[in-house]
């Protein structure tokens, strides 16, 4: 590891690496989803894990999260460890999951609220940050619409915004451009 360590265990963020993984392991019983990964991510890189079904990449991006506990190793992202501050972590990063985590009998604004509030922006700045994130979705005239009567490339920038409105340090992608035409993936930047 090429970060220092505090006396209380937890890790002080590396000059060089947003993300640091060591011999990383998630096993479900004698299924073995991640075995001792290891790489580091540089700060201001883009970063993808390429891989056929079932290979892991989910479980890795769960754990560097903090939302899975690995089996073993370690990893910090954004200067924290996925282990000792994992609910510190849920709050600097975004992350967009492979499965919807959208709310289908919300509009499209009302998820966004929703997420803004989850993250705790402050009152005064939450309906201008949900209003950036409408722009940047292109989903201004479509923010009354139900997200259950959304397709599913709409549903995907939807599912993006609301994974950016806390305007998090780091963003987890998990297959974020299925169903997205390529205009929208430019607009988005992915
Ligand atoms: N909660 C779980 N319990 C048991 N096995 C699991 C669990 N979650 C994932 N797995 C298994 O771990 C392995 C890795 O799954 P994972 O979802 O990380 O792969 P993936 O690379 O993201 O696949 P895909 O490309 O299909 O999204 C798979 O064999 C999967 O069945
Ligand atoms: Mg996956």
């Amino acid at each position: 590891m090429n970060s220092e360590k505090e006396h209380s265990g937890a890790t002080i963020a590396s000059a060089e690496f947003a993300i640091e993984v060591q011999d990383l392991s998630k096993h479900y019983g004698d299924l073995k989803a991640v075995d001792g990964l290891t790489f580091n991510v540089r700060r201001g890189e883009v970063f993808g894990i390429l891989g056929p079904n079932g290979s892991g990449k989910t479980t890795t991006i769960r754990m560097l999260c903090g939302i899975l506990q690995p089996t073993s190793g370690s990893g910090q992202a954004v200067g924290l460890d996925v282990l000792l501050e994992s609910e510190k972590i849920k709050s600097r990063i975004g992350y967009m999951s492979q499965k919807f985590s959208l709310y289908d009998d919300l509009t499209v604004v009302e998820n966004l609220r929703f997420y803004a509030g989850v993250q705790a922006i402050p009152r005064s700045r939450r309906k201008e940050r949900v209003q950036e994130m409408l722009a940047l979705a292109g989903l201004e005239n479509r923010q009354d619409q139900m997200t259950a009567h959304l397709s599913g490339g709409w549903k995907q920038r939807l599912a993006l915004s609301c994974a950016l409105v806390h305007e998090p340090e780091m963003i987890f992608l998990d297959e974020p451009t299925a169903g997205v035409d390529p205009v929208s993936r430019r607009r988005f930047g992915i």
